[in-house]
């Protein structure tokens, strides 16, 4: 198996009422890349992650995981019970106690040291989303999963945090599959974008995707803010490899 995981033709109706919020998805993530899942609100884009790291029952189709993988993961929503008093250092030595200065060090990476005796409910937004960066790298994981690591982040916020995900590739060789709605830093920041409205709409590299057609319909006046960076960038490529500026076949429209 070279990719990391591999989902074939998912189905996933949580419990089985109502229509699938997945339908007969396929989807693979290779060692290294950086793939990007975008699509509106209640897409499944978290479904389709917490299918892939088998946490939720799927109607059908199948999901395989390398054998050993190590993931380090930020859920969307992390419950922190606010009545209980917790340090960033406690956090991140559940639910696996870790070494001081592994603990000290991830922090470090993430561009937040020192804070270990610090109360996590007191932390700010930034501060919240790099420390649970932190311990996703505390597992030293072969492959990041960050469903939406750059909520209450300010502008600036977010791109520093892409940023980061960047060096952490470059230096950790880990994977990385996030869910985001930051179009147009994300898209710059990923090697593939898997566009999703319960089924696969259309993927590629960022620029295939944001040409796509069925991207543009989903997204809209925002989709031409990603359009118009990568027509940008294609005026001023005069030294293209051929082929390079064709539209990736993935790019189609099932429905
Ligand atoms: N545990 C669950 N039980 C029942 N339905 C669920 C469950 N989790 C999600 N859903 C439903 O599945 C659909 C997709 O939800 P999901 O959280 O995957 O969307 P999303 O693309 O991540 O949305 P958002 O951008 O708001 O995070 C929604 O209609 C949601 O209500
Ligand atoms: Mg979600």
């Amino acid at each position: 198996m070279t990719s990391l995981i591999e989902a074939t033709d998912l189905t996933v109706s949580h419990g089985g009422l109502g229509a699938p919020v997945l339908s007969h998805v396929d989807f693979l993530i290779r060692p290294a890349e950086i793939v990007t899942v975008v699509g509106p609100n209640g897409s499944g884009k978290s479904t389709l992650i917490r299918a892939l790291l088998g946490h939720v029952a799927l109607d059908s189709g199948r999901v395989e995981r390398a054998p050993g993988l190590r993931i380090g993961y930020v859920p969307q929503r992390v419950h922190i019970e606010r009545a209980m008093p917790m340090t960033v250092r406690r956090f991140l030595s559940l639910p696996h106690r870790v070494r001081d200065d592994l603990a000290a060090a991830a922090l470090a990476r993430t561009g937040v040291p020192g804070l270990e005796q610090r109360q996590i409910t007191a932390l700010s937004g930034g501060q919240f989303q790099r420390v649970l960066l932190a311990r996703a790298l505390l597992n030293d994981p072969q492959l990041l999963v960050l469903d939406e690591p750059t909520q209450g982040l300010d502008q600036p916020g977010i791109v520093a945090f892409y940023k980061l995900i960047e060096e952490v590739r470059a230096e950790t060789g880990a994977a990385v599959l996030m869910v985001s709605h930051d179009l147009l830093v994300v898209m710059r920041a990923s090697d593939r974008v898997v566009c999703l409205n319960g089924h696969v709409c259309c993927e590629g590299t960022p620029q295939a995707v944001s040409a796509a057609p069925a991207y543009r319909a989903l997204f809209g006046a925002e989709s031409q803010g990603t359009l118009a960076l990568y027509r940008h960038q294609h005026d001023h490529d005069h030294d293209h490899i051929a082929g390079d500026h064709h539209h990736g076949p993935g790019c189609t429209h099932p429905h």
